[in-house]
């Protein structure tokens, strides 16, 4: 699972599940991109990352200011071709589908699958070039089974699935692997502050593992379909949540 003479760019790279894949992808060798808009998180990755030895570039932005993503992003490309995506940030904006607004659901619409899929666009030409790339999205459990209370973020997930199948359809011929990992419940900062201990108890339950996973086990799973070891791998929706919504 070796990631030596490749460069992955990772959104939400500050904390949780990005910052998981940005600590094992250094690890095996990666380059990194690292985006975030948390500058303070963000430094601290940086921090840890340069001391494991690795080369890392970082952006501290809104990932949906799409401009300023796109110039960004270009500037860094041109020094030297990114092979490898990771669109994982997220957040939610829980509601029934009777108490969601507009807003708040086409904010959680815009971070799960406009920033994707613009990535997806600014980077694939290269990677075309190149005749190796691997993209891999962050959806959700919640992507295949629905959420009551959930409307705007089940719906995000599930269309992060649609879109990895199409473009991994596109671009399979192009030496491009696309996948998505759907993980299930992850100790990571958002869900230890702000989810309440009985819906972390109640997706437990219904866990054959039994257990809430720690970061770094998406983080491992996401580094294999981004390694050559996941060649014969492309349009999968790999979940990595214990048995939960099998
Ligand atoms: N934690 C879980 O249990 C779980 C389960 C299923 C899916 N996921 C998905 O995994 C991904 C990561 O989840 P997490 O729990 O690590 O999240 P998190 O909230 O702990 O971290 C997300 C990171 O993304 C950044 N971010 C969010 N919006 C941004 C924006 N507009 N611009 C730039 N940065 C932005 C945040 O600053 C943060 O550092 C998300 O897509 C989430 O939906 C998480």
């Amino acid at each position: 699972m070796d990631l030596h003479g490749h460069k992955a760019l990772i959104t939400g790279a500050g904390q949780g599940i990005g910052r998981a894949c940005a600590e094992v992808f250094a690890s095996r060798g990666a380059g990194l991109v690292l985006l975030d808009k948390n500058a303070e998180t963000l430094d601290q990755v940086v921090e840890k990352v340069a001391k494991m030895g690795g080369e890392v570039t970082a952006l501290t932005l809104d990932l949906t200011d799409l401009d300023r993503l796109g110039s960004e992003v270009e500037k860094i490309r041109s020094a030297g071709v990114i092979d490898i995506l990771v669109n994982n940030a997220g957040f939610d904006r829980p509601g029934t589908t009777a108490k969601i607004d507009r807003e708040g659901f086409e904010a959680v619409l815009g971070i799960h699958l406009t920033v994707p899929l613009f990535l997806i666009q600014l980077l694939l030409p290269s990677m075309r070039s190149s005749g190796w790339g691997r993209i891999i999205n962050v959806s959700s459990i919640y992507g295949i089974i629905g959420g009551k209370g959930e409307v705007a973020y089940s719906t995000a997930k599930a269309g992060v699935i649609g879109l990895t199948k199409s473009v991994a359809r596109e671009c399979g011929q192009d030496g491009i692997t696309v996948n998505a990992v759907l993980p299930g419940l992850i100790r990571t900062p958002t869900i230890e502050n702000f989810m309440a201990q009985r819906f972390k108890d109640e997706i437990i339950a219904d866990t054959p593992l039994g257990r809430i996973a720690e970061p770094e086990e998406v983080a491992k799973v996401i580094a294999f379909l981004a390694s050559d070891d996941a060649s014969y791998i492309t349009g999968a929706a790999v979940p990595v949540s214990g048995g939960w919504g099998m």
